[in-house]
């Protein structure tokens, strides 16, 4: 067993996140920690909002608010939004408690006495229009480095480059649009220059680092450490704790790397446990993985590493699997262009899992990615046609065929070695940050699954040999279990759900190498995991305030106009395509008559012909025959239709072909 203290970029608490947030930084974090958690390692996993800083002041008075209402505002939405997708935080908080700001000072204080942190008069950017100094985002103007026009006092976002404001080309101010003159001020830097060679030796020596992040550190490194201020005028943040410094506060980006151990160490002074947090950063058997996005390389493997290194007694960094930027249409995620989806614009329609799915499949690990719709919606129906068929498939046989319970025989060892293998596959990717393809991994054990059930036949052999079909069976629901298992990562809520169908609950990692499920366990009723989409659904997030269609009234009829209605229980017993209408299925269905019906239903793009075979469902069995594209239709299978798509109306178990409905 490790300890492993694994973080994801502090969000600014200056806006609702969106998916390239999570696809970048919290997805990656969540699964990975959640496997680890699976083996039984001791995992501490921080984050909490980035409330300080010019990002937030200037939001602010965007919003005609004062920054503390700002940020309580962003931080509930966004942890909000983080739990409902299910990132397992161990701890989200802030950067505006007691807490941070007195360790945040502490270390100031203690880097200065240390000799890592001077005083230095320098020039400053000053707004005479304005009459302030100008630091960060109060300044834009021409990237030095790579051009972009886009740059802003601190940081260019083009090419990630750190930048001092006098740098800047061009420069003009953010409030008023003049151009700023420069002034003389005192602040205060942290020597960075002083650590050039340590940090290139430290980085040179990292094991199974992503290349594009050595690369980029390499590029910073070539350019040579330079001394930074690491103090700002401003007056939202956390104090410079000396006496001549008033007015002044720490640099949002030095007091924010700190959050994760303030986070960690208000977190076990709460519990009682005021020296836990120090298993977490100094005990050395402990890993320190960050989860980021690559604009913050330079402050997790270069400024970071000095500010640790200058304390002396905290561990260094053990991985930065940073990732590329998620975009949209080759765009970043913008909300002026209206192409950023917001996760609570998306959690308010759809299920957390098929989203999870997609962004792992499609992480940008290593270089950009592009988001879409149509790609989301192939994930999606990937999840219903290969893992959803085949767990219900499989559970539907076991209730319908084998009485709702695992058979009493031993399973078949295919099943169980394709759980086996896939589990040490997938857990061996995940352990190397390799998540797009450990999604993609998980998935194919699922298609071999449906494959072996395809080949054994159970439907067939229940009859001709039905010791087989036990065998096969019980070999198909270990794993189902063992997919609960190995999906659980990734899809944390349809894990549960099968659990629960399984009546196993939660299982650890190593469970999915051996059998599962014990002989003769009852197994609960079969549910349909996903639900297949339809192009144009993305439409909604298109226009997200456009209003929902009206709900269609019928008016009042009497009992005696529905008594009418002729309702039985049935059962799909074959599914063909209808030839040259694309969707519609021509069904032969037990509705407990001497033969079977023949019944056209427009399922063809909502369900697979798998996925309906045997399956139990409500027919209006006396209404008039209708010949649909050639095909007599005898009834009408029953289903909703609406924002949820359309589903399907099963009977609960028990119900039997025939059984009236009313
Ligand atoms: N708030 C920063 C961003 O969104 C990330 C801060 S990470 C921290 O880019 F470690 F500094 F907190
Ligand atoms: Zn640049």
């Amino acid at each position: 067993m490790a300890r492993y203290m694994v973080t994801s970029a502090l969000p600014y608490a200056n806006g609702p996140s969106h998916l390239g947030h999570l696809a970048g930084a919290y997805l990656p974090a969540d699964i990975y920690v959640r496997y680890l958690r699976m083996n039984g390692h001791d995992v501490f996993y921080a984050c909490g909002t980035d409330e300080h800083g010019v990002p937030i002041t200037i939001t602010a008075e965007k919003l005609g608010l004062t920054p503390a209402e700002t940020v309580d505002k962003f931080h509930s939405i966004i942890e909000r939004d983080f739990r409902d997708f299910g990132i397992s935080f161990s701890s989200f908080s802030r950067t505006t408690t007691k807490e941070h700001r007195d360790f945040a000072q502490s270390v100031f204080l203690e880097l200065l006495r240390k000799g890592s942190i001077e005083p230095r008069l320098m020039k400053q950017l000053f707004c005479p229009s304005c009459e302030r100094f100008l630091p960060d985002r109060y300044i834009g103007g021409t990237c030095p480095r790579c051009g972009s026009a886009d740059a802003r006092g601190d940081q260019c976002e083009n090419c990630g480059v750190w930048i001092e404001p006098l740098e800047l080309l061009e420069p003009r101010c953010s409030i008023c649009g003049n151009s700023p003159e420069v002034r003389e001020t005192k602040h205060w830097f942290l020597l960075l220059d002083r650590f050039q060679g340590w940090i290139s030796e430290w980085l040179e020596s990292r094991e199974n680092w992503k290349d594009n992040v050595l690369n980029y550190c390499r590029g910073w490194l070539k350019d040579g450490l330079r001394e930074r201020a690491i103090t700002r005028d401003l007056d939202w943040g956390v104090p410079v704790p000396l006496p001549e410094a008033r007015g002044k506060v720490l640099y949002v980006w030095f007091e924010a790397l700190l959050g994760y151990i303030s986070i960690t160490r208000e977190y076990f002074r709460e519990k009682g446990d005021p020296d836990g947090w120090e298993r977490y950063w100094k005990d050395p058997d402990t890993r320190l993985v960050h989860f980021i996005g690559k604009d913050n390389i330079v402050f997790h493997c270069i400024i970071e590493p000095a500010i640790l290194r200058g304390m002396g007694t905290y561990n260094l960094p053990w991985n930065v699997p940073a990732n590329e930027f998620l975009n949209m249409k080759g765009q970043k995620f913008s909300t002026s262009r209206g192409t950023a989806v917001w996760l609570r614009d998306y959690l308010d329609r759809f299920p957390p899992d098929p989203m999870r799915y997609a962004l792992a499949v499609n992480a940008p690990e290593t270089r950009d990615t592009d988001f879409s719709w149509d790609e989301y919606l192939a994930r999606n129906n990937e999840l219903a046609d290969v893992l959803g068929n085949f767990v219900n498939r499989t559970m539907k046989f076991a209730t319908g065929r084998l009485g709702g319970r695992v058979p009493e025989a031993e399973p078949s060892p295919e099943p169980l070695e394709m759980a086996a293998r896939g589990a040490a596959q997938v857990g061996g990717l995940i352990e190397r940050f390799r998540f797009k393809l450990a999604a993609s991994a998980a998935m194919d054990i699922a298609r071999e699954g449906n494959r072996f059930f395809d080949a054994v036949r159970p439907w067939k052999t229940a009859d001709t040999d039905p010791e087989a079909c036990r065998r096969d069976m019980a070999g198909c629901l270990n794993l189902c279990a063992a997919l609960q298992v190995i999906f659980r990562p990734f899809l944390p809520f349809t894990s549960d759900r099968i659990g629960a169908m399984l009546g196993t609950g939660e299982l650890r990692w190593e469970s999915a190498l051996g059998r599962i499920l014990e002989p003769g366990a009852p197994l609960g009723p079969p549910e349909i995991l996903f639900t297949k989409l339809e192009e144009g659904f993305q439409r909604a997030f298109e226009n997200p305030a456009a209003p929902a269609p009206a709900r269609e009234e019928k008016p009042l009829v009497e009992l005696d106009d529905f008594a009418r209605l002729d309702l039985r229980v049935g059962r799909i017993l074959s599914v063909s395509p209808v030839a040259g209408a694309d969707k519609l299925y021509r069904l032969m269905v037990d509705v407990g008559e001497e033969t079977p019906r023949q019944v056209v239903a427009g399922l063809r793009r909502h369900y697979t012909e798998e996925s309906l075979q045997g399956a139990m469902v409500v027919v209006a069995v006396n209404l008039k025959p209708v010949t649909l594209r050639g095909t007599e239709s005898r009834g009408m299978v029953l289903a909703s239709d609406g924002a949820g798509g359309v589903k399907l109306l099963t009977p609960d178990p028990g119900a039997t072909p025939g059984d009236r409905v009313r």
